[in-house]
């Protein structure tokens, strides 16, 4: 399969095909991800890191899949250090990171930046993040880890809990659950809902769809637990996230009624969304989750570098 040469805008850009290659191609990394054995099939290549949000698993694991793989990294992850303070526009950003470097990873606060950026760059651009938008990548690490710990996707239960209005990793995750033929149900605040076309989209695939205030009544069902963090810097008054902050904490009692083998998930950085004392559960599975983004991102990087095929 070729995926040489491509951008990563949006996880629906991809076919299930597409997206089971990947991850079988990430599988393959494993070993490599861990430090067991050695390979430099990107070497001599440089990967650009433009950062407009702050980070810390997306840009470091990108970076490490990078020199485990044998390539360069340069970038900035402070964008008050760019000349973006002096008015350059991103569009002027992107053709000098292209003429720099292979390809570039960009997360921005703007949805359809990541868009903007790939018409500026013939040079792969990869979305980590824009906006309320979507994070494809977050996406393949969020289906390799489920698959690696159930085996399969399909006919799953997956509750996505938490800020499905303003989440993009449960936007692109929706998504690809559907393709996927995952079972949803969305449980937030009404105001913090998945948005309707998302909800939709579910819907006219004929797969189990539900829509939830209620975390108790789902829990008993549920074979994955996604959770998420209001995302209180995408609110336009503070007071709207005041009335939202901390509606849902996962914790050890609330999960006695769960399968034993439900696995709990959440993209981080958490705030409370999940007590710390679930953290020696076996349910626990958000670390593993991102280390999984190292092999992904290096199987990734690998196709589009054409370096993996
Ligand atoms: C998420 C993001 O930036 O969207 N973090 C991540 O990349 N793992 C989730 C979040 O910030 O809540």
């Amino acid at each position: 399969m070729k995926l040489k040469g491509i951008d990563v805008v949006s996880i629906s850009d991809f076919s299930v095909d597409e997206i089971n290659y990947i991850l079988k191609k990430a599988k393959e990394m494993l070993p490599i991800a861990k430090g067991e054995k050695k390979s430099d099939i990107l070497s001599g290549k440089i990967l650009s890191t433009l950062f407009f949000e702050p980070s810390t698993r997306t840009r470091l694991s990108f970076e490490c899949a990078m020199s485990r793989l044998g390539g360069k990294v340069i970038g900035f992850s402070e964008p008050g250090g760019t000349s973006l303070v002096k008015g350059e526009t991103l569009a002027d950003t992107v053709r000098m990171a292209k003429s720099y470097s292979d390809v570039i990873v960009l997360r921005h606060p703007h949805e359809g930046a990541a868009r903007l950026a790939a018409e500026f760059s013939e040079k792969p651009v990869i979305n980590a993040g824009d906006g309320a938008g979507q994070h494809p990548t977050q996406t393949l690490l969020d289906l390799f880890t489920i698959k690696e710990e159930k085996g399969k996707i399909e006919g799953k239960n997956v509750v996505l809990i938490g800020d499905l209005k303003y989440g993009r990793t449960v936007h692109s995750l929706a998504y690809a659950l559907t393709m996927l033929r995952a079972n949803l149900t969305f449980v937030a605040p009404s105001v913090l809902q998945m948005p309707k076309e998302i909800v939709d989209y579910a819907g006219d695939k004929g797969l189990l769809t539900r829509v939830s205030t209620s975390l108790e009544d789902v829990i008993p069902t549920a074979d994955v637990l996604y959770v998420t963090r209001i995302q209180k810097e995408r609110f336009p008054d503070p007071e709207e996230y005041k009335k939202v902050a901390g509606t849902y904490q996962i914790n050890i009692k609330m999960l006695s009624e769960a399968k034993e083998d439900l696995i709990v998930m959440h993209p981080l950085p958490r705030v409370k969304e999940i007590s710390p004392e679930v953290d020696s559960t076996s349910h626990a599975l958000y670390f593993k989750q991102a280390f999984n983004g190292v092999p992904v991102r290096m199987a990734l990087l690998g196709l589009v570098l054409g370096a993996v095929e």
